[in-house]
């Protein structure tokens, strides 16, 4: 089958070669010319574990082509994925989606025969509806059907995700869609992927109501880790208790310093904003909101309590940066106002990441970059794991120790054991850990 994929971003890219491995042909636009040269030469614009290998696979095979130029694509293909961004507004938090409207003028000419236009974008409830209306204006000839196909990617975890998914969720308003859609997925029905069939409004809700229940339970989990700090129970303990119930589930139920990403943030925003603009207001999510935004920023003062009451001078060294691992990804990462708060206080910020050290430095002022964990430890007054590497699952606790001012672990993702750390004489601090390990069952299954 023939595809064009509109926006060769996060969401396009992962599609657009993803699909072509299917052995679909798939054409990937974008008018940014450079990107597109870059592409072209199999350089990635973005870090995605196993992206690089599949695009070059699939451009040598020439099943994967990319273009700044849009008309030929869409007149060719049976099925047009639009997949640009929808950035918060700025001021009021709704999505922006002055970019998936533009494409819709844009490919309206240039349908030439039944296509089926589909939005991959994460867009607010309604924007099916309007992509039509448009579509329909600018050329009223066009045999077209409008379709909501949300992605649910992770970064870090994006082909798995889109090879493997839960679920496969498709809102249509024309009946000719569905036979085009189960084609494009054909090679993951057979996978037994379910595809859901709904209508285009539903499928647009499911997104965000995915996001924001995700988001909520991650919150949840973080208050009750908040919880267990003040009554002396476990955290993760607790997480794996009721996570063997399966009407709650065990996952995204890591207590940490608040979900941050491209996704979390930008999208409960927007779905408080449509549920008040519909004067149905989603009350839960309003509140999740709050407080993800005050945990991000109480993690800099959980930091300063574990150093002493006074954080002017210390150097305080961060591991990781991004937002979570596996990605070069600092929006909205925690780290941001970790970093902030600390240097507020007066504190000499160090940080290393992997991979996310370069885009930290647009969003961070002043930080003194090292190359490895060591090289920032070196006279430092707290070491605080911020984001879960696994480059930092096994440090020489030793060598950081001798290299240390003060040997004080802050551990915001609770990789390590208090008894392992305690044992190179280390102070250790967690989320919603006992003071003392307690050495129960369930404690040594949930870590
Ligand atoms: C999220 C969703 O998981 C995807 O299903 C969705 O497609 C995507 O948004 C999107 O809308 O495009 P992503 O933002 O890449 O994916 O990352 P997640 O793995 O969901 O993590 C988001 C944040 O939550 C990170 O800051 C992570 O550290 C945090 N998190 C996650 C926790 O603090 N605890 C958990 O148990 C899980």
């Amino acid at each position: 089958m023939r595809i064009a994929v509109v926006g060769s971003g996060y969401v396009g890219l992962v599609s657009g070669a993803c699909l072509a491995d299917f052995g679909h042909e798939v054409v990937c636009i974008d008018s940014d010319a450079s990107k597109i040269e870059a592409l072209q030469r199999g350089v990635m614009p973005i870090y995605e574990p196993g992206l690089d290998h599949i695009v070059a696979k699939n451009a040598a095979a020439k099943r994967l082509v990319f273009t700044t130029e849009l008309r030929e694509a869409v007149s060719q293909a049976e099925a047009v994925f639009i997949a640009v961004g929808t950035p918060s507004r700025r001021g009021d938090g709704h999505a922006d989606l002055s970019y998936v409207y533009a494409v819709a003028r844009d490919i309206a000419p240039n349908l030439k025969r039944f296509t089926v236009v589909i939005t991959k974008s994460t867009v607010p409830v309604g924007t099916g509806d309007e992509v039509e209306r448009i579509i329909r204006e600018a050329n009223p000839q066009a045999d077209v059907a409008v379709v909501s196909n949300p992605e649910f990617l992770r970064e870090g975890a994006a082909i798995e995700d889109f090879k493997r998914p839960d679920r496969i969720v498709i809102g249509i308003e024309d009946e000719r869609a569905r036979a085009v859609m189960t084609e494009v997925y054909r090679p993951l029905y057979l996978n037994k992927a379910p595809l859901v069939f709904t209508a285009r409004r539903t499928s647009e809700l499911i997104k965000y109501a995915s996001n924001a229940f995700l988001a909520m339970k991650i919150t949840f989990i973080n208050e009750i880790a908040d919880l267990c700090e003040a009554v002396g129970s476990n955290v993760q303990d607790v997480a794996h208790g009721i996570g063997l119930d399966k009407r709650i589930g065990g996952k995204f139920l890591h207590a940490g310093p608040g979900y941050g990403g491209s996704c979390f943030p930008k999208d409960t925003l927007a779905l408080v904003k449509t549920a008040q603009d519909y004067g149905s207001p989603l009350r839960l999510i309003e509140t999740t909101v709050a407080i993800n935004d005050q945990r991000k920023r109480a993690m800099a003062r959980k930091v300063a309590r574990a150093i002493g009451s006074d954080i002017r001078g210390k150097t305080v060294a961060l591991l990781g940066l991004t937002f979570k691992p596996n990605t070069d990804d600092m929006r909205e990462s925690p780290a941001i106002s970790i970093v902030q708060g600390l240097q507020d206080g007066g504190a000499i910020v160090r940080a290393f990441d992997p991979e996310g050290m370069e885009a930290a430095k647009s969003c961070v002022s002043d930080v003194v970059y090292g190359a490895d964990p060591y090289a920032i430890a070196e006279g430092a007054d707290a070491l605080v794991l911020v984001t879960e590497w696994d480059a930092f699952r096994a440090l020489d606790f030793p060598r950081l120790k001798a290299l240390m001012n003060d040997p004080l672990f802050v551990d915001l993702r609770n990789v390590y054991r208090r008894d392992l750390i305690a044992r190179h004489g280390f102070r250790y601090v967690s989320i919603g850990r006992p003071k003392e390990d307690i050495p129960v069952s369930l404690s040594s299954a949930a870590e």
